[in-house]
């Protein structure tokens, strides 16, 4: 059996993908300083897979604890979710995010070194991408991140690149995630926002449940069908799905690994798309305003799917309307999510 190190694996995506990993016999060992999440995810994980998790609430970039960790075991793998990841946070506090997102992964990385453990996945973002010039977007395309956030991703790519042309020995695989939606389909597992959420979905669940009053969508004025954004949504998990196979394709290869893969559906949706999906799903009405546009928001951001397909055999297996009503069921079962 294999081990694997899930860093920030109490948080929305690193939950679903230890949940994939228990379910397909990984032994998995969460760090999660809980900075945004509760430890009632992992009670929740463990209540789906029925197993305990061994869980240590230690910040990544507490070398001594974390090498104090990788004594305690033998890991095949690690796949860091550890990080911030508030757009408009990052712009008003750009060294807390340089700080914890690169520093993180850079202690996490040493760790790593010093105990001979070389494979690594990264959560990178399809805010790298910045201003498209095309669509479907590929792993190849110029990058240009508008955000002290997307920097932080686009930084730590190059660091990754950098550290797995060093030695043979790395394998380094950047997952960019375009919009990720949906919850475990139990309604035990899901996205917790903190406050008010920045995200269209779980503004839009709140909307539904009373806990806020309507939505804002955010610009009608784009160049688009209907004139709002178009996002390309997967499941959470597919996403789970896509580190498992990209730590299994690791895993199967002799030589060293230096990629970045794009996860999304390959398929577009507008806001006022995924507002009506949802009102089928709900079978209510969201009430909403049109305001003015989001700063730094851009028209359209669909994924090539191509190279996750091929090289990682991962293929999108749920589509929009099974991501909102998973959603909704851990939106009514949680209406305060974890809290
Ligand atoms: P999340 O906030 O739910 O999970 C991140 C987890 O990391 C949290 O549990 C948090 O407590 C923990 N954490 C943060 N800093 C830490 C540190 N220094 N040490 C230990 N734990 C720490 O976020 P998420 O949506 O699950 O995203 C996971 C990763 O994927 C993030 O790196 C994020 O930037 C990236 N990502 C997210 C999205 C998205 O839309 N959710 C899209 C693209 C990329
Ligand atoms: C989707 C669409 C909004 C809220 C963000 C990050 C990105 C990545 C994924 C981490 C947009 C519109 C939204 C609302 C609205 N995260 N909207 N009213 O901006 O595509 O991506 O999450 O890496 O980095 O930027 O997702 O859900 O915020 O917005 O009209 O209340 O919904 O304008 O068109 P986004 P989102």
């Amino acid at each position: 059996m294999k081990t694997i190190l899930v860093t920030g694996g109490a948080g929305f995506i690193g939950s679903h993908t230890v949940v994939d990993l228990v379910q397909h016999d990984y032994k998995v060992v969460i760090v999660d300083n809980l900075s945004n999440s509760s430890a009632k995810s992992i009670k929740a994980i463990e209540d789906i897979v029925k197993t305990e998790i061994d869980f240590f609430e230690v910040d990544i970039r507490d070398k001594d604890k974390l090498s104090y960790i990788f004594e305690l075991y033998k890991f095949d793998g690690v796949i860091n979710f550890a990080g911030y990841k508030a757009v408009g946070e990052s712009v008003e506090l750009p060294l807390k995010y340089y700080d914890n997102n690169i520093g993180g992964v850079i202690t996490l990385l040493e760790v790593m070194e010093e105990f001979g453990v070389n494979t690594f996945v990264f959560s990178s973002s399809a805010t790298v991408y910045g201003i498209p010039e095309k669509m479907p977007l590929t792993e190849g395309d110029k990058t240009g991140a508008a955000s002290p956030y997307g920097r932080t991703k686009l930084f730590i790519e190059n660091i990754l690149s950098d550290v797995a042309l060093s030695s043979q020995k790395w394998k380094i695989i950047s997952l960019r995630y375009f919009n990720p939606l949906g919850a475990h389909e139990s309604g035990n597992l899901g996205e917790d926002p903190n406050g008010i959420p920045n995200n269209l979905a779980p503004y839009i669940t709140q909307v539904a449940i009373g806990k806020l009053e309507k939505l804002s969508v955010f610009g009608n004025d784009y160049d688009t069908p209907d004139g709002t954004c178009i996002r390309d949504y997967v499941h959470i998990n597919d996403l789970a799905l896509g580190h498992r196979l990209a730590m299994e394709y690791m895993f199967n290869k002799k030589q060293s690994v230096n990629e970045i893969i794009n996860l999304g559906s390959g398929k577009g949706y507008s806001v006022f798309e995924i507002i009506d999906s949802f009102e089928k799903v709900m079978d209510k009405k969201i009430p909403y305003d049109i305001t003015k546009r989001r700063a730094g928001d851009i028209d359209i951001s669909i994924a090539s799917i191509d190279k996750a397909k091929k090289l990682l055999k991962w293929e999108p297996r749920y589509g929009i309307f099974k991501m909102c009503e998973d959603m909704w069921r851990w939106q009514q079962k949680n209406p305060n999510g974890f809290h």
